[in-house]
């Protein structure tokens, strides 16, 4: 029987109700496939930051990096009693740096057309994979604040680009789009106003490209990259961007799939453990109601299963999805009526 052993921060707010939804669905795919996957639960978020200061103790990051677990899945971090959002950064993107998973995998890819806001576009039309770049850009806390709260008082956010770390992301985005067929890769910056960082993003394109010749390489500005997926969707195969623009390109292509709820994301670096969430966050506005659609953390277990080495098992989760969206047995913000609990015993009832 083959065995994974798995990390699992719900976190905050509907992670608390997300994560054991998908834990509960792959517990019934590892039955029927015999598949031995046993939890390791960290207590870890606002509660415990509330609680005895602790955000993300150096132990558990390092059993993270030890190989001792194939995966860990996390629902959401953030809590409005926590204003700072100090434990969401020490975890959430203290885990990506340390851990150094340099790729955030967002697929985009619409399950069912009557879920998309566009008009006349289908699944064949909206189906893309987005390669963020997830160690460095905006997001790495370079900078300071100088003369803080007096009318002199400057603050500075510094963009981080390493040769290195354009490199890794774009050639992840390239031999992505080899191994599944994909015809293009864009990359999207915005070089034309950013001309340092970026004009290392366009060199650094140019030459990866050159190394697969059979792949289109395509460019846009980043706000180009907004209109255009919105008004031809079905020009996108692989996008790569960095942190800031593929954290916000990612929810303008989950509303193309349906919605926040439906989206789902990996966090990777080959050959080390991998952290696997849903795109949204702890929404507090529908926390413990009973409200929060799970499917984005199905979504998300189910990428967690093929990096465990069992694609089959994914696929049979996006087909069970697919059918419940089709058959409208889906939570209310998707125009039905079903409590996260109810909706994810429609897909283990479909699962069968
Ligand atoms: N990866 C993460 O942990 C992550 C990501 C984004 C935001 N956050 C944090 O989450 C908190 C709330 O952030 P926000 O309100 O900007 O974003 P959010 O994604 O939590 O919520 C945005 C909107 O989408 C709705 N929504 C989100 N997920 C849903 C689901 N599964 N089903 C149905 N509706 C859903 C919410 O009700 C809300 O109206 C903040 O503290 C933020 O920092 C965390």
């Amino acid at each position: 029987m083959t065995a994974h052993r798995i990390a699992l921060v719900p976190g905050d707010g509907i992670g608390q109700e997300v994560v054991p939804a998908a834990v509960r669905v792959i517990d019934h795919l590892a039955a029927q496939a015999g598949l031995d996957l046993t939890y390791e639960h960290f207590d870890l978020g606002a509660d415990r930051y509330l609680r005895d200061g602790t955000t993300m103790p150096a132990d558990v990051m390092a059993r993270w990096n030890s190989g001792e677990f194939g995966a860990v899945m996390m629902g959401a971090l953030g809590d409005p009693r926590v204003p700072s959002n100090i434990h969401a950064r020490d975890i959430l993107l203290g885990a990506r740096f340390e851990l150094d998973l340099f790729i955030n995998l967002r697929p985009v890819r619409l399950l069912d057309p009557r879920y998309t806001p566009l008009k006349d576009k289908g699944p064949d039309d909206i189906d893309m994979v987005v390669f963020r770049e997830n160690t460095e850009g905006l997001y790495t806390g370079i900078g300071g604040q100088f003369k803080k709260d007096t009318p002199d008082e400057v603050a500075i956010e510094a963009e981080l680009n390493t040769r290195k770390g354009v490199e890794r992301i774009i050639r992840a985005a390239f031999e992505y789009a080899d191994r599944h067929g994909r015809p293009s890769v864009c990359m999207s910056d915005k070089s034309n106003a950013m001309r340092h960082g970026h004009d290392l993003w366009q060199r650094v394109f140019k030459a990866v490209a050159a190394e697969y010749p059979a792949i289109e390489a395509l460019h846009l500005y980043v706000d180009v990259l907004c209109m255009e997926l919105v008004r031809k969707p079905e020009r996108f195969d692989v996008i790569v961007t960095n942190n800031l623009f593929g954290d916000i390109v990612t929810d303008l292509g989950a509303q193309l799939q349906g919605g926040i709820g439906l989206a789902a994301s990996g966090n990777l670096h080959p050959g080390k453990v991998g952290l696997f969430e849903p795109v949204h966050g702890s929404a507090p506005d529908i926390a413990g109601k009973d409200l929060a659609n799970p499917l984005a953390a199905i979504l998300s277990a189910g990428m967690m299963l093929t990096y465990l080495g069992h694609p089959e098992l994914e696929q049979r989760i996006q087909k069970a999805v697919q059918d419940v969206l089709a058959s409208g047995a889906v939570t209310r913000e998707l125009g039905g009526s079903l409590g996260t609990a109810a909706a994810t015993d429609a897909v283990i009832e479909v699962l069968g």
